[in-house]
């Protein structure tokens, strides 16, 4: 069965639906037929700064939050990327292999750094994606499950190693983002030229699986649409209306055009209402799923170490032959 991988930052007190319509749906149909790694990424976390308590609270929230939606522990490994030291050695190789110039092309950087100037940025927000090269490449997996934002990323990846195998021993398999097309980018329901994502300016326009439903509700009651009062698919001229019909298809299976159909001469306040409902509906008992999972933190911590078992046994072998290959003298036994 082939392999796929993917990861999540803990960063925020609640996943949003950019993660869970661009990839963590994904993750959760793809545990049938693949061999699925998922990983919280805590190491990519500390690239800015984080609040120990706040960091560990939020990294148990999301395993919860990953078994509350369905992948199924059992099936798939869910780990915590700090607790398989492997990363951050492959990430250090990555590095070398890593040219400073195409760092630096890397958007991500750009985007996170501007707010506080390049000079004050981390050298791990810089480094970032060779970290996640690294997580991706350990595994070996066919397929990365992501949101588009991502596709640079793995773009990277691919590059660094075909590198290492080329300057080397082919070694790394090189692998495909998995990228769903109608959600591959969902957008801030206040600012729907923007992707809805946690760092936005306001939290208006994020709808949080955790949050509040009735604050959800609102939420979607309130997105910007436009002057006009026709429901119709157009992210050009339309980008409010298109990416609320882009949820609701998404949560429902109703094809677009029959969305479009269906509110036709009816006006935005009817499809807001209807979509705030099935929002509702989706994140009630989610969330009541999440709570139940976190009064048993010890059953989340023996998930999580199980997890952190079966990816540090795979990435340890790949290590082994990453360092026999670049020269680094082994231990005797
Ligand atoms: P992160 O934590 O920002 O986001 C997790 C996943 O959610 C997707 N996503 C979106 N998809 C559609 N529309 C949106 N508005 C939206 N916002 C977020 C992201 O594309 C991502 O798939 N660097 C990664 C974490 C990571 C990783 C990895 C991913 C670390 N190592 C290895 C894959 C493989 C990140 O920050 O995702």
């Amino acid at each position: 069965v082939p392999r796929i991988l993917s990861g999540i930052q803990p960063t925020a007190d609640s996943f949003h639906f950019g993660n869970y319509l661009g990839a963590l749906r994904q993750w959760v149909d793809l545990q049938d037929g693949h061999d699925a790694f998922y990983m919280i990424a805590d190491m990519h976390a500390i690239t800015v700064a984080q609040d120990p308590k706040v960091l560990r609270e939020r990294t148990l929230l999301s395993a919860a939050q990953l078994i509350a939606m369905g992948i199924d522990p059992a099936r798939s490994a869910i780990f915590v990327q700090s607790q398989v030291p492997a990363h951050a050695q492959l990430a250090w190789v990555l590095n070398c292999l890593t040219a400073f110039g195409e760092a630096r092309r890397m958007t991500q950087f750009k985007d996170k750094s501007a707010k506080e100037g390049e000079g004050a940025a981390s050298v791990g927000l810089f480094t970032y994606p060779i970290l996640q090269a690294a997580d991706i490449l350990l595994y070996r997996p066919a397929y990365v499950p992501v949101g588009e934002d991502q596709r640079q990323h793995l773009e990277l990846t691919r590059d660094l190693a075909q590198r290492f195998n080329s300057r080397y021993k082919k070694t790394f398999k090189l692998p495909e983002p998995h990228i769903l097309k109608e959600t591959a980018k969902i957008f801030d329901l206040q600012n729907p030229t923007a992707k809805m994502s946690k760092s936005a300016p306001s939290p208006a326009g994020i709808i949080e699986l955790l949050d509040d439903p009735k604050v959800s509700a609102k939420k979607i009651r309130s997105a910007v649409t436009d002057s006009e009062a026709e429901v119709r698919f157009d992210v050009e001229a339309k980008p409010g209306v298109s990416n609320l019909l882009t949820i609701y298809n998404a949560l429902t299976g109703r094809p677009i055009a029959e969305l479009e159909q269906a509110y036709a001469g009816r006006g935005y306040g009817d499809l807001k209402g209807d979509l705030a409902e099935v929002v509702v509906d989706f994140v009630t008992p989610f969330r009541t799923r999440t709570r139940q999972l976190l009064d048993d933190r010890a059953e989340l911590q023996r998930v999580l170490s199980d997890g952190a078992e079966r990816a540090g046994a795979v990435a340890a072998r790949t290590m082994e032959q990453v360092y026999d290959r670049i020269g680094f003298l082994g231990r005797d036994a």
